[in-house]
C-alpha cells in the first residue's frame, strides 16, 4: 500500500506537470482525489487492514492527499494566470497600426446641381420652400389655371393615385400653396421630385427634378424676371454666357416665355452639344396669372409676381455633358464617383 501510495503521488505530479490548461488539471484532481479517485480508493480499502497498519497507512495517505492538494492549488494558478495572458495576448490591440481609409462617398451630380442652383438664389435673397411628391389634382392643375381640358391631366401623361390626387409632374404646386401662406413680398425657390407618365429615352424620365422659382410683391415686371435669370444662366454657366427668351404657352404664366442660354461648349457657332442652333432652352417662365393670384388671396391690384421653373437633369447633362439621362439612375459607382 505505501507503495501504491508513492505511486499515486509521482503519477500526480507527472500528471500536472504535463496539464496544459486549467481543464486538464481539473482531470487530474478528479482522477486522484474524485469521488472513484485512486487515493480515495486507497482510503476507502483501509478498513481491511488492522488497526496498526491503518494508522500508519492512515497518516501516509493523509500526506499523499495534502501533498496533492498542494500542487494542485499552485498549478490551478500557474494555469490561471498563463491562461490570462493568452487572452490578453489575443486581445490586444496595436495602437500603433495604422487605420483602415474607408473611401469617401461623393453626392449625387443631381444634389451637386440642385445645390449649385440653390446657391444662386440664396446668394439673391431667395429661400427654400418645399412641398409633397403626392400632391392634389387641385393644387397641380385646378389652382395653376389649368384647363379641365388640358391635355397635360390625361391618365397618359400623369401618375393618378385616385381621381383627387396624382405624383405631382411639376413643382408649380408649390406656387400655389405658397400664395396662400405667405404674404408678398414672396421670394421663394423650391427644388424637387417630379412624374410623369414619359417613355425613358435619353433625355426623359419617369422620375425627375425641378427647381421651381416665384417672385411677388409691387411693381414686379418682366424685366426683373429677365434680369434675374439672365444673372442666374451667368452665374450658372459662365459670364460670357447670353441668354434668350422665346414667348410660349403656360397656363399659370401671363405673358410666357422659355429662356435658352447660348451653347457655352461652342459658344454659339453651333455644335452637337446645341444641336447646332447656338441655343439651349433650360427653363420655362413668365409673370403669374391674375388667376393664380387670385386663388392664392393676393390683392392682384396691388402685387405682380414672376415665376420660372427648370428642369435639373437637363442643366446637370448640359453643366457635366452627360449624353444620357439615364445615367444619373443606374447607380453606377463609376459615373456617380466623378462627381466628387
Ligand atoms: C413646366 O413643368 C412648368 N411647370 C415650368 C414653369 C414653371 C413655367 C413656372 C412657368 C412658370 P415643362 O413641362 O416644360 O414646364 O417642364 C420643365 C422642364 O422639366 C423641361 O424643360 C425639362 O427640362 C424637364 N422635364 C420635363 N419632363 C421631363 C422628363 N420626363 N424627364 C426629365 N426632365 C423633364
Ligand atoms: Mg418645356
Amino acid at each position: 500500500m505505501q507503495t501504491k501510495l508513492t505511486n499515486i503521488l509521482k503519477e500526480a505530479k507527472e500528471l500536472l506537470a504535463n496539464a496544459t490548461g486549467i481543464a486538464e488539471a481539473e482531470q487530474v484532481r478528479i482522477r486522484m482525489l474524485g469521488k472513484k479517485g485512486k487515493l480515495t480508493e486507497i482510503l476507502r480499502s483501509m478498513g481491511t487492514l488492522d488497526p496498526e497498519e491503518r494508522k500508519i497507512i492512515g497518516q501516509a495517505a493523509n500526506n499523499v492527499r495534502a501533498e496533492i492538494e498542494a500542487r494542485l492549488t499552485d498549478r490551478f494558478a500557474d494555469l490561471k494566470q498563463a491562461e490570462k495572458g493568452l487572452k490578453f495576448e489575443a486581445e490586444r490591440i496595436d495602437v500603433t497600426e495604422p487605420g483602415k481609409q474607408r473611401p469617401l462617398g461623393a453626392k449625387h451630380p443631381i444634389s451637386v446641381t440642385i445645390d449649385e442652383i440653390s446657391g444662386v438664389f440664396m446668394g439673391m435673397g431667395y429661400s427654400i420652400a418645399e412641398g409633397p411628391e403626392i400632391e392634389t389634382v387641385y393644387f397641380n392643375f385646378d389652382a395653376l389655371n389649368a384647363a379641365a381640358d388640358h391635355p397635360s391631366r390625361d391618365m397618359t401623361d400623369t401618375f393618378y393615385i385616385d381621381e383627387n390626387t396624382l405624383l405631382r409632374t411639376q413643382t408649380s404646386p408649390v406656387q400655389a400653396r405658397t400664395l396662400l401662406k405667405q404674404n408678398p413680398p414672396i421670394k421663394i425657390i423650391s427644388p424637387g421630385r417630379c412624374y410623369r407618365c414619359d417613355t425613358p429615352d435619353a433625355t426623359h424620365s419617369p422620375m425627375f427634378h425641378q427647381v421651381e422659382g416665384l417672385l411677388v410683391d409691387e411693381g414686379v415686371s418682366m424685366s426683373d424676371l429677365k434680369g434675374t435669370l439672365d444673372s442666374f444662366a451667368k452665374q450658372l454657366f459662365g459670364a460670357g454666357v447670353k441668354t434668350n427668351f422665346r414667348p410660349h404657352f403656360f397656363p399659370f404664366t401671363e405673358p410666357s416665355a422659355e429662356m435658352d442660354v447660348s451653347c457655352f461648349k461652342c459658344g454659339g457657332e453651333g455644335c452637337r452639344v446645341c444641336k447646332g442652333s447656338g441655343w439651349i432652352e433650360i427653363l420655362g417662365c413668365g409673370m403669374v396669372h391674375p388667376n393664380v393670384l387670385d386663388v392664392g388671396g393676393i390683392d392682384t391690384e396691388k402685387y405682380t409676381g414672376f415665376a420660372f421653373g427648370m428642369g435639373v437633369e437637363r442643366i446637370a447633362m448640359l453643366k457635366y455633358g452627360v449624353d444620357d439621362i439615364r445615367l444619373f439612375y443606374e447607380n453606377d459607382m463609376r459615373f456617380i464617383g466623378q462627381f466628387k
